[in-house]
C-alpha cells in the first residue's frame, strides 16, 4: 500500500494507490492527471537533489572514513543515445555516495551480440555487480543468466529478460505508460479518428509492454481506428523508415501518431510533414529535458504530449549498493512518472534546467571534493609517512636506548669481569710473588747453605792448606793430602758458585754466617798476652774477633807463628779488648751476635784510641755490595771465607808495613823540636786503605804539642802525657807505639834529644844548660842519650857545627 501526496495549486489530494490514482486521473480528466504527474516530477527533482547532497555528504564521509572494499560495478547499456547518456551521468552521481565504487560502462549500440560479449567480459572480470539494460529480452537472457549463476548480482533496469535469474529490477511500468498514452491520445481525439503506432525494437520489453498498454487503452475507444502499428528500433531513423513504409501502403487520413519514444515520433513526423500531413498530432515517450528533447518539442508544439520515461540512475545505484552492502532492498522496483504536455512543459523545463545547474554544481563540487580528497589523500600519505617516520624514529630510539641499556649492562658486566679479572690478576700476582718468594727462599736457602758451608770449609781448608804446605809429608800421606787439597779447592769453588748464582737481595742474605751455635769463648782467650813482657817480645799483636771458636782457633793457628794473637767472640767484646789493649791489627768476622763486625769497625774508627788500628774483615759475605759496605764502615781489607792463609798473612803484613812507614813520619813530626813547625801528616803520606788518618793526624799533633810544651820539665812523665791526651798508660803506650814505633818514654826522650840538638846548633848555651833546659836531670844522661841517637857526644856535635 503506497501513499502518494499530490500538491496542486494549494490543494492536497491524497492518493491511496496507483490504481486509484489512475482511476482518479481518468475521472478528473487529463488536467488532474497532469497535476498528479507534475507533483511526481517535483518529488523526483527533490529526490534527485536530496540524493545528490547525500551523495556529496557520503562522498565526504567516505573520503574521511577508512578505505573499505571497492565495488566494481559493470554497467551494460543496450543503446547509446541521449537518454542513456543522462542515465549514465546519474549512475556516476549515484556512485558519489560511495567513494569505493568503480563503475565500468559498456554500450552495445543496439547490437545483441556486442552486448552479449560485453556482459561476458564483465563476467570474466568478476565484477561485483552487473547493471544491465538488455537490448532484446530473448537474446540477452542466456548471458545474463550465466552472470547470475556465477554469483554476480544482476540488476536489470529499463528492460527485462525472459528469465527470473536476476537479483533486482528497476524500471517504469511500460504497460502503464502505453495505457496512459493511449487514453491521453484517445481523449485528445475525442474518441474518434485515425491513429498510427510506431513501436520500439521488436523483442525489447518496453516495446512489447507499451504496445500492450496502448492497445488495451484504445479498446475503450471504438471510434478510433489504428491505421497501422509499424516496427521501429527506438531510433529516429527507424521512425522515418517505418513511416515511409506505412505510407507506401496507406495514403489515407492520419489524425494522431504515437511513437514508443519521442525520437520515433519525430522521425515519423519528418516523413508525414514531407508528405503534406500537416494536422497530425504527435505523441511520444521519454520527455527528455534536453535540447531537441521531448519537453522542448512539447513546448514548441512539435509534440502534443510525451510521457516521462524516468532514467533514475541514482536510484539504480542506490539499489545496487544496497545489494552489495547486504542492506534490505526491493527485488522489483517500479518507477512512476508523468505525462508532459503544454501545461507543464515550461515548468518542467525550468525545473530541469535548475536541476541541471544543481547537477553541474554537484559535478563541480565533486570535482573539487575529488581534488580535496586527492590533497587529503596526499596529506594522509604524508601523515602516514610522518607517523611511520616518527614510529620508526621512536623504534630506533627505543632500540638505541635498549642497546644503550644493553651496553651499560655489558659495561657493568665488563666492570665486574674486570674486577674479577683484577682479583684473579691479584691472585696470580700474589701467586707469582709467592713463587718468587719461594724461589728467593730457595735461593736464600742455598745461599745460607753456602754460607754455612763456608765456615766448616774454612776450618777444613786451613788445616789442609797447612798440611799441603808441610814439605815433610811424603809418600802416601802426601798423596792423600794433595787429594784432600784438590777436592777442598773443588768444594770451595762449588760453594762459591752456589752462593754467586745470582746477586739476590742482600737483605735476604743477612743470615748468620755461622748458623751453628757458636761455642762459648774460653775465658782465658780474651785475656791472653796481657803482660808487657809479651809486648816487648816484639811481635805485633792481632785481635781476632769471630763468634765461631773453630774459626778463631784456625785464624789464631795461621797467625800465631808471626803475631801475638788475642781473641774475642763478638763485636762488643772485640771493641772492649781493642780499647783496652790497642792491638796492632784486628781480624774480624762480620755477622756476629751482640754486635756485628761492621758496627765494631765503625766504633773502632771513631775512637781516638783505636782509630789507627787496621781492620781486616774476614767474612762469608761475598757479594760486591757487602764488600763495599765493609769498606764504608772503615775496613782496611776485606777477605772472604774460605780464606787462603797466605793471602791473609800477606794482607796483614802489607798493612803493618804501611804502619811502619807511617811511624817514621809520625815520629819525626812529634820529635820535631820547633813547636808548630811540623806539618800535619796527610792521608796520602799514611798510605792506608781506610779513612781514619785525620783522626790519627790530630792525635799526633796533640801529643807533639804536649811533648814540645812540657819537655823542659824534668818531672814531665808519660803519665802526664796520658792524662793530658785522655788515655790510659797502656792505651797511650800502644797507640804511640803503633803510630811511631816508639814507646811514649822513648818518644819523650827522642823529642828532648832533638830539642837539645837544635839548641846545640843554634845557641851558645853549654851542654849542661841545654840538658837542664830540655828536662834531663843530669847532663851526662843527656850526653848518653844524644850519643845513642846521633852517634856522637853533644860536645863533638857542637864542635863540628861551630
Ligand atoms: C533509450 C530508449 C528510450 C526508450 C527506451 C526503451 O535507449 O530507446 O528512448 O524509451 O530506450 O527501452
Amino acid at each position: 500500500m503506497e501513499r502518494k501526496s499530490v500538491d496542486l495549486k494549494n490543494k492536497c489530494i491524497f492518493v491511496e494507490n496507483r490504481k486509484y490514482a489512475g482511476k482518479l486521473s481518468r475521472a478528473h480528466g487529463a488536467q488532474l492527471a497532469l497535476s498528479y504527474h507534475y507533483e511526481t516530477i517535483l518529488k523526483t527533482v527533490m529526490n534527485i537533489k536530496y540524493c545528490l547532497v547525500c551523495a556529496l555528504w557520503a562522498t565526504l564521509m567516505c573520503a574521511c572514513a577508512d578505505k573499505s572494499r571497492t565495488w566494481h560495478i559493470g554497467v551494460s547499456q543496450c543503446s547509446e543515445d541521449i537518454w542513456r547518456y543522462k542515465q549514465n551521468k546519474e549512475l556516476e552521481a549515484g556512485g558519489y555516495a560511495n567513494s569505493n565504487v568503480r563503475l565500468e560502462f559498456a554500450s552495445a549500440d543496439d547490437n545483441d551480440s556486442l552486448q552479449i560479449s560485453q556482459i561476458q567480459h564483465f563476467i570474466d572480470e568478476r565484477v561485483d555487480l552487473l547493471v544491465v539494460a538488455p537490448n532484446k529480452a530473448a537474446t540477452l537472457s542466456a548471458v545474463i543468466d550465466r552472470a547470475y549463476d556465477q554469483g554476480i548480482p544482476v540488476v536489470l533496469f529499463d528492460r527485462k529478460t525472459n528469465s527470473e535469474k536476476y537479483t533486482a529490477y528497476m524500471g517504469a511500468d511500460n504497460y502503464e505508460i502505453g495505457q496512459t498514452m493511449g487514453n491521453l491520445i484517445a481523449t485528445g481525439m475525442g474518441g474518434k479518428g485515425t491513429l498510427v503506432e510506431i513501436t520500439g525494437l521488436k523483442g525489447s520489453s518496453p516495446a512489447i509492454e507499451r504496445h500492450r498498454g496502448f492497445t488495451d487503452a484504445l479498446k475503450a475507444y471504438p471510434g478510433i481506428t489504428v491505421v497501422a502499428s509499424e516496427l521501429g528500433d527506438w531510433t529516429e531513423r527507424s521512425g522515418e523508415q517505418a513511416m515511409t513504409e506505412l505510407l507506401r501502403r496507406y495514403q489515407g487520413p492520419i489524425d494522431c501518431l504515437f511513437g514508443h519514444n519521442d525520437r520515433l515520433a519525430l522521425g515519423a513526423r519528418k516523413v508525414l510533414l514531407a508528405r503534406g500531413y500537416k494536422a497530425v498530432k504527435y505523441y511520444g515517450v521519454d520527455a527528455l529535458p534536453t535540447p531537441g528533447g521531448g519537453v522542448e518539442c512539447v513546448q514548441k508544439g512539435i509534440l502534443q504530449a510525451t510521457h516521462i520515461y524516468p532514467t533514475q540512475g541514482l536510484e539504480v545505484m542506490r539499489l545496487a549498493l544496497n545489494i552489495l552492502e547486504n542492506k534490505p532492498y526491493e527485488r522489483n522496483n517500479v518507477l512512476h512518472s508523468a505525462v508532459v504536455d503544454k501545461t507543464n512543459a515550461d515548468m518542467l523545463m525550468l525545473q530541469s534546467k535548475e536541476l541541471q545547474r544543481t547537477s553541474d554544481n554537484i559535478d563541480l563540487l565533486h570535482g573539487k571534493v575529488d581534488q580535496y580528497f586527492l590533497q587529503i589523500n596526499l596529506q594522509r600519505k604524508l601523515i602516514i609517512f610522518f607517523v611511520t617516520f616518527i614510529v620508526v624514529v621512536m623504534l630506533l630510539t627505543l632500540l638505541v636506548y635498549r642497546s644503550y641499556l644493553t651496553k651499560a649492562r655489558l659495561n657493568e658486566e665488563l666492570c665486574q669481569l674486570n674486577g674479577k679479572l683484577g682479583r684473579r690478576n691479584e691472585e696470580l700476582q700474589s701467586l707469582y710473588r709467592q713463587l718468587e718468594d719461594m724461589a728467593d727462599a730457595r735461593m736464600v736457602f742455598f745461599t745460607q747453605i753456602g754460607h754455612q758451608l763456608r765456615t766448616p770449609l774454612t776450618l777444613i781448608a786451613g788445616p789442609v792448606e797447612k798440611l799441603f804446605a808441610d814439605k815433610t809429608l811424603q809418600g802416601t800421606v802426601r798423596k792423600l793430602v794433595e787429594m784432600m787439597h784438590r777436592n777442598m779447592k773443588t768444594l770451595t769453588r762449588l760453594v762459591d758458585e752456589m752462593v754467586n748464582v745470582r746477586e739476590i737481595d742482600v737483605e735476604k742474605l743477612e743470615v748468620p754466617e755461622d748458623a751453628a751455635p757458636s761455642p762459648v769463648p774460653l775465658p782465658g782467650e780474651v785475656e791472653a798476652d796481657t803482660d808487657e813482657e809479651m809486648a816487648d817480645a816484639g811481635k805485633p799483636e792481632i785481635l781476632v774477633v769471630d763468634d765461631n771458636a773453630d774459626v778463631r782457633y784456625l785464624v789464631r793457628s795461621v797467625l800465631s807463628a808471626h803475631y801475638r794473637v788475642v781473641l774475642a767472640a763478638n763485636g762488643e767484646e772485640g771493641l772492649a779488648v781493642a780499647r783496652q789493649r790497642v792491638p796492632d791489627l784486628v781480624v774480624s768476622d762480620v755477622m756476629m751476635p751482640v754486635m756485628d763486625g761492621l758496627a765494631m769497625c765503625r766504633e773502632l774508627k771513631q775512637d781516638a784510641v783505636t782509630c789507627h788500628i787496621p781492620v781486616v774483615m774476614l767474612t762469608a759475605r761475598v757479594l760486591e755490595k757487602q764488600r763495599a759496605e765493609g769498606y764504608a764502615h772503615g775496613a782496611d781489607a776485606y777477605i772472604t771465607k774460605p780464606f787462603s792463609a797466605e793471602v791473609l798473612l800477606a794482607r796483614i803484613e802489607n798493612l803493618l808495613t804501611s804502619r811502619k812507614t807511617l811511624r817514621k813520619v809520625f815520629a819525626a813530626g812529634i820529635a820535631e823540636s820547633e813547636v808548630g813547625n811540623g806539618e800535619p801528616v796527610s792521608a796520602g803520606q799514611i798510605g792506608t786503605e781506610g779513612p781514619m788518618d785525620g783522626r790519627d793526624n790530630s792525635f799526633v799533633m796533640r801529643i807533639r804539642e804536649v811533648i814540645q810544651t812540657n819537655l823542659g820539665d824534668p818531672d814531665f812523665s808519660v803519665e802526664r802525657i796520658g792524662s793530658e791526651i785522655g788515655m790510659s798508660r797502656v792505651q797511650l803506650y800502644r797507640k804511640v807505639k803503633a803510630l811511631t814505633g816508639m814507646s811514649p818514654v822513648e818518644l819523650l826522650r827522642c823529642s828532648r834529644v832533638e830539642r837539645g840538638k837544635m839548641l846545640l846548633e843554634t845557641t851558645d848555651k853549654s851542654i849542661s844548660e841545654i840538658a837542664y833546659e830540655i828536662g834531663f836531670s843530669a847532663p851526662s844522661y843527656f850526653a848518653k842519650c844524644f850519643k845513642d841517637e846521633y852517634g856522637k857526644s853533644p860536645g863533638s856535635w857542637k864542635e863540628e857545627r861551630a
